[in-house]
């Protein structure tokens, strides 16, 4: 069986969806292992960074996104429609082992969970509601992807900012999460709350059921080496050291580059499109980190 690994922190535009796609890519062209990104996200970040917008819209109009899974879940009353195998894209940017479960702009209301569980609730005669919403979201991405789980060396979710219903389920399901952080303090204040969640969540639910999380490590992503800025973002990389041990940091950091930002333009990460780039060579580095960590 192969690794589920998160990528999160409550703080937005810190690389996420950077990191994912192209350690997801790095492990499949690289390393041959077979990989699966699952963007859930409603930026669709990580969708857009592996095909191009007009493809996308062609899956959403076939109703080829996650998002259809998701709401026979949340709407068991429909007949089970459609099944996973036939939603994920394989092979894109024509790499093989590279495939990806598509995102959508609209995932699911919260509305209808709620409702969906509340009614659960009630005929089970069940007066703990709170029971009834951690199993749901302990349970909802790891019963999504049971059928394809023993199918990818690596399945890697890309959470959306901040700790919605879809970032606590990823992170039930995951063996590992990786957090990437700028060396800034509020990304740091990120991490520091990221991490504090997942104690949370590991609480409440420890009467039902075991969430073995472990974190793979942080990442610092869009560090600067230039020399004015780059020694206050050792000061901070150091106090983060303080904090949380040195064997909870990855060694490799992400530089700023330009062409990481630009990939998405072309539709497939950097580490493709101009692997020489020193952000390309950082991701590759990374990508070698990770699997000796693992
Ligand atoms: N190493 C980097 N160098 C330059 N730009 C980057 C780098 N990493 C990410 N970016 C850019 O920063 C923005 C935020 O990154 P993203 O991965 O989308 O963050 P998040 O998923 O945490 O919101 C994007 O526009 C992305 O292209
Ligand atoms: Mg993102």
């Amino acid at each position: 069986m192969g690794y589920v690994v998160s990528t999160a922190n409550m703080k937005g535009g810190v690389g996420k969806t950077t990191l994912t796609v192209n350690i997801a890519t790095c492990l499949a062209k690289n390393h041959g292992k077979r990989v699966l990104v699952l963007d859930l996200d409603t930026q669709i970040s990580a969708t857009l960074s592996l095909m191009s917008p007009m493809d996308f819209a062609k899956l959403r109009k076939k109703r080829q996104t996650f998002r259809y899974l998701l709401d026979q879940i949340i709407n068991p009353d429909s007949k089970p429609k459609y099944v996973i195998q036939d939603i994920i894209q394989p092979n894109v940017c024509n790499l093989p082992g590279l495939d990806l479960l598509p995102g959508d702009i609209d995932l699911y209301d919260e509305f209808l969970v709620s409702e969906m569980l509340h009614e659960q609730a009630v005929a089970l005669g069940e007066n703990h509601f709170e029971t009834i919403w951690n199993r749901f979201e302990r349970v909802l991405l790891g019963k999504i992807l049971e059928p394809i789980r023993q199918d990818y060396d690596f399945i890697i979710l890309d959470c959306a900012p901040g700790y919605n219903l879809l970032t606590r389920s990823a992170l039930a399901t995951s063996n590992f999460y990786i957090l990437p952080a700028k060396p800034e303090p509020l990304s740091i204040v990120g991490i520091q709350l990221l991490e504090r969640r997942i104690g949370q969540l590991k609480e409440s639910h420890e009467q039902e059921a075991e969430i073995d999380i472990k974190i793979l490590g942080i990442v610092f992503t869009m560090s600067n080496t230039n020399l004015l800025t780059g020694r206050y973002y050792k000061q901070v990389m150091y106090r983060v050291n303080q904090d949380f041990g040195s064997e909870k940091i990855f060694q490799t950091q992400i530089p700023v580059d330009v062409n990481v930002a630009r990939a998405v333009d072309s539709f497939s990460p950097v580490v493709v499109n101009s692997p020489q780039s020193s952000g390309s060579k950082a991701f590759s580095q990374l990508t070698r980190e990770l699997l000796q960590k693992l």
